[in-house]
């Protein structure tokens, strides 16, 4: 390709400051425009931004007045299918930020239309990208700990950080904790095991957080602890094991991957990687580096960047995405079952979700 990627970003808050700063470090791509109806968001991003950037209010005054060639979509989670509807009359390469919908009927309706799009069509999963997780799933792929049995995600972290008008704090707006945050994990763990979910069983609850907000007389209905066991189609089994209010923490996420001849962590922040053999019992531990730059340009240990440069290569040599719409789908059917299933105190089948 002889010139840049023209990007645009919808939505330009946090996440979408995010990608501004990675696309800035990433050869090949040139972010020129963003469409984000609150003024206060579009004016922080020209001070992200390196560059001046063309401003719009909204998807369609931006497909009518810019060039691009791209579209990151980070806007709230529940205007994901109102910001794709337009930009599925075009054939730009389509970014759209995780979850992928708040409901399985928008989730579905997406990416039946994403499976016919002109463009490329990729779902921002960007766990997948953390060096020490993209250690972790090449070392199960490749067989280091035999057949895979068990896979464990601890997630223990900060409450749910403010977001323009809070819509976060609202399930129906987000989808719930198990679809908004959570279906990062679900699809690592469909990635890991190369399997399909059968049986979902959550036990979760909001405790703690949010609980003394109101916004215009509400409190906030959002789950903010929770253990999620997952049952796999050929045996294998997951656990999540989520706390949204754990700053006490020296890792933010670990992760376990144990087969029949070893077993692997993975951990976020600290970028540890532990590699172990049953027998002989043999523990080889390595800490990944991270460039600071890339480190600096994002919260999630320099994963955009990496997912960026591959979304890139994949535009540019026609390749299909890594995270499909229908990744995206799985993942939310996934939070969704989570979600219902910590409400009816039984376990979900998948199978009369999807
Ligand atoms: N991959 C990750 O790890 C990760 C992390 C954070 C957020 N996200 C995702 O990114 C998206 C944005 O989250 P955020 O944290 O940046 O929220 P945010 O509230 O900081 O920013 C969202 C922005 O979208 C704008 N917006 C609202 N409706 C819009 C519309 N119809 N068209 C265009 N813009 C609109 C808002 O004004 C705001 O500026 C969400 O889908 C979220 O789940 C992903």
């Amino acid at each position: 390709m002889s010139r840049s990627l023209r990007y645009a970003i919808v939505g330009a808050g946090m996440m979408g400051h995010e990608h501004i700063r990675n696309l800035e470090l990433v050869e090949g791509a040139e972010v020129v425009a963003i469409a984000d109806p609150h003024s206060e968001s579009r004016w922080w991003s020209q001070q992200v931004s390196k560059h001046e950037l063309a401003e719009f209010t909204d998807v369609e005054s931006l497909l009518a007045g810019a060039s691009i060639d791209a579209v990151i979509v980070a806007s709230p989670n529940h205007t994901h299918r109102e910001v794709l509807t337009p930009l599925f009359d075009t054939d730009l390469a389509i970014f759209c930020e995780k979850p992928l919908c708040t409901t399985l009927e928008d989730a579905r309706w997406v990416a039946d239309r994403a499976a016919n799009h002109r463009g490329l069509f990729w779902v921002g999963m960007e766990y997948r990208y953390m060096a020490p997780v993209a250690r972790l799933i090449d070392e199960v792929h490749g067989g280091a700990i035999g057949t895979l049995r068990m896979l464990a995600i601890r997630e223990h972290r900060y409450p749910f950080l403010p977001k323009v008008n809070n819509w976060n704090r609202f399930s129906r707006n987000s989808g719930g904790t198990f679809v908004e945050k959570c279906c990062h994990f679900f699809d690592l763990m469909r990635l890991v095991t190369r399997d399909e979910p059968a049986l979902v069983y959550a036990s979760a609850a909001q405790d703690l957080n949010h609980l003394d907000e109101t916004y215009a007389g509400e409190t906030p209905d959002i789950l903010d602890n929770g253990f999620v066991t997952i049952d796999f189609e050929r045996g294998s089994r997951a656990l999540l094991d989520l706390c949204m209010f754990a700053e006490a923490s020296e890792n933010e996420q670990e992760i376990v991957a144990t087969g029949d001849l070893g077993k692997i962590e993975a951990s976020v922040p600290d970028g540890r990687v532990v590699v172990g053999t049953r027998s002989p019992r043999k523990l080889e531990s390595e800490v990944l580096a991270i460039d600071p730059t890339v480190l600096a340009a994002g919260a999630h240990f320099g994963s955009t960047f990496v997912e960026h440069r591959e979304f890139i290569r994949a535009v540019e040599q026609d390749l299909p995405a890594s995270v499909t719409a229908e990744d995206g789908l799985r993942a939310v059917a996934i939070g969704v079952a989570a979600e219902r299933s910590a409400v009816a105190r039984e376990p979900i089948a998948m199978g009369s979700l999807l």
